[in-house]
């Protein structure tokens, strides 16, 4: 497996695949890997001929520059994970590289406004997030110049506001997505998880086990969003230590909101423990 630090490597490396024909995916991280980003490198293998994995920590889409700082950065054990993967090049860049003017911050220099999928849920709260997601993958993929770029459902939003920008921006890459991982225990994979104390842990399956449980009322007949949401909100709160952030029943392409399920959907939910937020959610089919 190659490490690459440099832009002006990784489009070398890029343009040699080509050359021989082959069909080049792209993985975005930021690091900290886990199983659920190793199941998107399987995704991208199963979609193309050799696969990147960029790991890059960007500055543009934290709101807070505390938790930007305290963002875990474990690059050797990234590197270790992503070979037993057999990944094929690891792209690693400094922020001067991709960011050469600005450090990463959006104002002043030419960034993408992400669309209006990104207006609620985590686009609520962190004003500029996702202009951030989109500025840093537009970068990447004029940079990289992939075939696909896979993005898990885990961060459902997240795969919605890049395939709205990929779409109205006409960008020449297929946005493909991978199906959200869980632990042995129900609970999404997440680079958060680690914070969770065996307590904080044991009390976060709630958001899970709701989530299951709608679903499961959906494909019984019930029809009700509102109705769907209410119960879930009292079932996660019930413990007295999950707070609910927000809970709805979107339309799967748009997010939009709706009230009377007659088609498949997303119920997404995010719930904070112990001061750590965790996003889930969970096709609805009627
Ligand atoms: O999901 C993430 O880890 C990041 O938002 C992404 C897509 C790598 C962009 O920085």
């Amino acid at each position: 497996m190659e490490v690459v630090r440099k832009s002006e490597e990784i489009k070398a490396w890029v343009r040699k695949q080509k050359a021989s024909g082959k069909k080049v995916s792209l993985v975005p991280t930021m690091g900290a890997l886990h199983a659920g980003h190793l199941s998107l490198v399987s995704i991208a293998k199963a979609h193309s001929d050799a696969v990147i994995l960029y790991i890059f920590v960007n500055p543009a889409q934290f709101n807070d520059p505390k938790d930007l700082e305290k963002y875990p950065r474990t690059l050797e054990r990234d590197l270790e994970l992503a070979r037993g993967e057999n990944v094929d090049v690891v792209f690693a860049p400094e922020a001067a590289d991709i960011y050469p003017e600005g450090g990463g911050k959006l104002s002043g220099t030419c960034h993408v406004r992400a669309g209006n999928r990104s207006e609620n849920f985590e686009g609520d709260g962190r004003p500029g997030h996702f202009d951030g997601v989109c500025t840093v993958l537009n970068i990447m993929f004029n940079i990289v110049e992939a075939d696909t770029a896979v993005f898990g459902e885990k961060d459902y939003q997240q795969l919605q506001v890049v395939s709205q920008m990929v779409k109205d921006l006409q960008i020449p890459i297929e946005i493909i997505p991978a199906p959200l991982v869980r632990d042995h225990d129900g609970l999404a994979l997440s680079s958060r998880n680690v914070r969770l104390s065996p307590e904080g842990r044991k009390e976060s399956l709630v958001i899970s086990r709701t989530l299951a449980a709608a679903a499961e009322k959906v494909s019984s007949g019930e029809r009700d969003a509102r109705k769907l949401e209410q119960n879930a909100i009292q079932a996660v709160e019930s413990t007295g230590r999950v707070k609910v952030e927000y809970a709805s029943i979107v339309d799967a392409d748009s997010l939009e909101p709706l009230s009377h399920i007659d088609k498949p959907c997303q119920f997404l939910l995010t719930a904070t423990v112990e001061g750590i937020r965790l996003l889930d959610n969970i096709r609805l089919k009627p």
